[in-house]
C-alpha cells in the first residue's frame, strides 16, 4: 500500500471519503505539531492528514510550528507530502477558483524557524533549485488529466509573512519579480520537507485576486467561499493523485542531504 502525507490549510480541514483508522499525537524535538495526525485510507493508499492551522483554524500562518509539522510526518514514516493551500492570484489570467501546480518559490518570510540544521545538528545547505518534487508534480499533472480537473501550470509561489494581506505595491513588485501567486504558508514548509528528504508538491487554490489586481476590498469570507467552491474538484483531483504515485521514489529529494552537509 502506498502512503502519502497531506497537509492542508484554509477551507480544507478534513478529507472526505477518508476511512479513518486512528489519530496520532506526535511529539517532536521542536515542540507540538498543529494538530493530531489523522491516519486513514482511500482506496489502496494510506493517507496521513494534518490541518496546518489546526482543526479549528486557531493557528495563524506566522505562528505555525513548521518544523514540528514536518518532523511529525517524518516520524510517521511519510516520504511524500502533498500540500494544499489558498493563495491570492497575481498573474494575469488567474481567477478565483483556479487550481495551480506550484513549481517555484520566492521566499519573503521574515521571522520563521526555517531549518532543522541550526548548528546543534550540524550545518547543511540543501539544493533548492527545484523547490517542489518533479516526480510528485508529474503525478499530479497526470491526475488532473485523469480526473478532468483543469490545472494551471507555471506557478511561482511568493511566500509572505502575514498575517496581514499585502499592499498593492508589494503585489506589483512580486509580479515584476515573476510571482504568480501569493500565500503565507508555503515556506518554510517546502524547504523543511527537502531537509527531511521528503518529497513535497504544492497545489494551490486561487481564493482571491491579490491586492490591487482587482478594485475590490479583500475579505476572508471571499477566501473561504472560493475554497468551498473548489472542494469538489480538489476531492476529485486528490483521489486521482492517490492512484498515480509510483511506489519507488526516483527523484533527488530522497537524497537531499547526501551532498548538503558540511
Ligand atoms: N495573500 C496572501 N495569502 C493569501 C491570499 C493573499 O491574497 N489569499 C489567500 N492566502
Amino acid at each position: 500500500m502506498s502512503r502519502i502525507g497531506v497537509i492542508a490549510g484554509s477551507g480544507l480541514y478534513e478529507i472526505r471519503g477518508l476511512t479513518i483508522k486512528k489519530n496520532r499525537t506526535v511529539t517532536t524535538p521542536y515542540g507540538r505539531p498543529s494538530e493530531k495526525y489523522v491516519i486513514g485510507e482511500i482506496d489502496d493508499t494510506e493517507i496521513i492528514f494534518l490541518p496546518r492551522h489546526g482543526k479549528h483554524h486557531g493557528i495563524p500562518p506566522h505562528m505555525i510550528n513548521y518544523r514540528a509539522n514536518i518532523w511529525g510526518f517524518k516520524k510517521l514514516g511519510v516520504k511524500r507530502i502533498l500540500s494544499i493551500s489558498a493563495v491570492g492570484g497575481i498573474r494575469k489570467g488567474l481567477k478565483p477558483g483556479d487550481i495551480i501546480i506550484l513549481d517555484q518559490v520566492l521566499d519573503m518570510t521574515k521571522n520563521r524557524q526555517a531549518t532543522f540544521f541550526d548548528g546543534k545538528d550540524g550545518v547543511a545547505h540543501i539544493d533548492f533549485t527545484d523547490p517542489f518534487c518533479p516526480e510528485l508534480g508529474k503525478a499530479i499533472k497526470r491526475a488532473g488529466v485523469k480526473s478532468k480537473v483543469t490545472l494551471k501550470k507555471g506557478g511561482t509561489y511568493v511566500a509572505v509573512e502575514g498575517p496581514r494581506l499585502e499592499s498593492a505595491s508589494e503585489i506589483k513588485s512580486f509580479r515584476i519579480l515573476g510571482g504568480d501567486v501569493v500565500g503565507m504558508t508555503g515556506m518554510p514548509e517546502a524547504s523543511l520537507a527537502r531537509e527531511a528528504e521528503i518529497c513535497y508538491a504544492g497545489v494551490s487554490v486561487v481564493a482571491n485576486y491579490a491586492a490591487g489586481i482587482s478594485r475590490k476590498k479583500l475579505t476572508v469570507a471571499e477566501v473561504m467561499e472560493a475554497m468551498k467552491g473548489t472542494t469538489g474538484n480538489l476531492k476529485k483531483l486528490l483521489k486521482a493523485v492517490f492512484t498515480m504515485i509510483p511506489d519507488e521514489r526516483k527523484c533527488a529529494c530522497k537524497d537531499a542531504l547526501a551532498e548538503a552537509k558540511i
